[in-house]
């Protein structure tokens, strides 16, 4: 689950089917050529640019700190739609003796402690830049020494401390939107490197056009870049398109086995409230 830029009730209606917030039903919608011209135009009139972009860039990874240090592991909740969606891993579970791994940017554990709860033979190499989302992996009750190894490391400026080639798969999850869009190759580079051939990434991340984009275009004082806002709590998020993905990916010789976008509207009833949410799914392979 992503981080919200405002108010909390939003929060809980950011993923999949089996998270719906109570009182809250969801659906997928169709997105039409209108909606795009009308979202665009709004994107459009926000023309400020936040005045300290030096300063989210490099206090990135204390700002994730202090998020965590304020949220705790309450935030996001567990991903449980991922062991359905990634079908790949669950069959390379079913044949192989030890399945490895990488969650780059995990966060504290939502993606990583329900697949090995599902999947005995995971054995996962984990890391993220907020050194209290780290602490949090390694005090959780599932927390496991012996398959799962989690570590600090900015994808940005360091290496990544696992050795490169050796991982069947690697999850990159809300994630990339987090980083100055400058770094994506050299991000994916990275990645990239870490999967043996054959290895699978499984990418998902904020679309153009999802409501929260539309609400910091809205206010106007959120703009850091094209597409990419700061937070209240000076976290970052970038809405990618399916085209930038793609670009991307492909650069450093991924190829696609899929790429779409998620549309999903949620809806209250009761309070009347209705949003409408862009994700980007895709999975590439290392061939
Ligand atoms: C929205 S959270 C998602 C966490 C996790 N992937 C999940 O599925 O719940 C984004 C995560 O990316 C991490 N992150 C952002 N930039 C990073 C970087 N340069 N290096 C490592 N981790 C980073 C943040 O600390 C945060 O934990």
């Amino acid at each position: 689950m992503e981080p919200n830029p405002e108010p909390q009730e939003e929060v809980k209606t950011v993923e999949g089917p089996s998270e719906i917030p109570e009182g809250h039903s969801v659906k997928y919608y169709e997105w039409t050529d209108d909606m795009t011209q009308k979202c665009q135009d709004v994107i459009d009139e926000d023309e400020n640019y936040h005045p300290e972009a030096g300063k989210l860039k490099k206090h990135a990874g204390m700002n994730w700190h202090i998020f965590y240090s304020n949220n705790k592991t309450n935030f996001f909740k567990n991903r449980h739609y991922l062991i359905k969606e990634f079908t790949e891993m669950k069959e390379k579970c079913d044949d192989q003796e030890i399945v490895r791994l990488l969650d780059a940017g995990c966060g504290v554990g939502n993606a990583l402690f329900p697949l090995c709860k599902d999947l005995p033979n995971l054995h996962v190499d984990a890391f993220d830049f907020a050194l209290k989302a780290v602490n949090l992996v390694k005090e959780h009750e599932k927390f496991e020494e012996e398959r799962m190894k989690v570590e600090q490391c900015d994808l940005v400026r360091d290496d990544i401390p696992f050795e490169a080639g050796t991982h069947d798969f690697a999850i990159l999850i809300f994630v990339l939107s987090a980083i100055f869009p400058e770094h994506y190759k050299d991000v994916i580079q990275k990645v990239y490197d870490q999967l043996n051939q054959g290895g699978i990434l499984y990418f998902r991340d904020y679309g153009k056009y999802d409501m929260a984009q539309m609400r910091f275009a809205k206010k106007k004082t959120s703009k850091v870049l094209d597409n990419f806002y700061v937070r209240g709590d000076k976290t970052l998020a970038y809405y990618f398109t399916i085209e930038e993905v793609d670009e991307l990916m492909t650069s450093v010789g991924f190829k696609k086995l899929s790429l779409d976008y998620h549309y999903k509207e949620f809806e209250n009833r009761k309070k009347g409230l209705k949003m409408h949410r862009v994700w980007i799914q895709a999975k590439y392979i290392k061939e």
